[in-house]
């Protein structure tokens, strides 16, 4: 099971390829996953974190695992910026 999950619904919103994405840490590791629910297209971002690691929609409530929204093939892993640079 993950660790420390943490969303970032206070950043402003990122799109990427027309589509909107939110801001997901994972045991300090951040990803990029889309913010559409499964469901019925909810946005993710807006959910919360339930205490077995999983984003709860805002909409219906549907629980989602973290691995399961890491597996997404649209999800992607952000790798550290070297130090100095931007
Ligand atoms: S849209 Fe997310 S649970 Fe229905």
């Amino acid at each position: 099971m993950a660790g420390a999950v943490w969303i970032g619904r206070d950043l402003p919103p990122i799109y990427r390829q027309g589509e909107a994405y939110f801001l997901l840490s994972v045991d300090d590791q951040l990803y990029l996953v889309r913010n559409v629910c499964p469901h019925r297209g909810g946005p993710l971002k807006f959910g919360h974190v339930d205490d077995q690691n999983r984003i709860v929609c805002p909409m219906h409530h549907n629980a989602y695992p973290v691995e399961v929204l890491l597996a997404q093939p649209t999800t992607v892993k952000l790798s550290e910026a070297p130090h100095g640079q931007t």
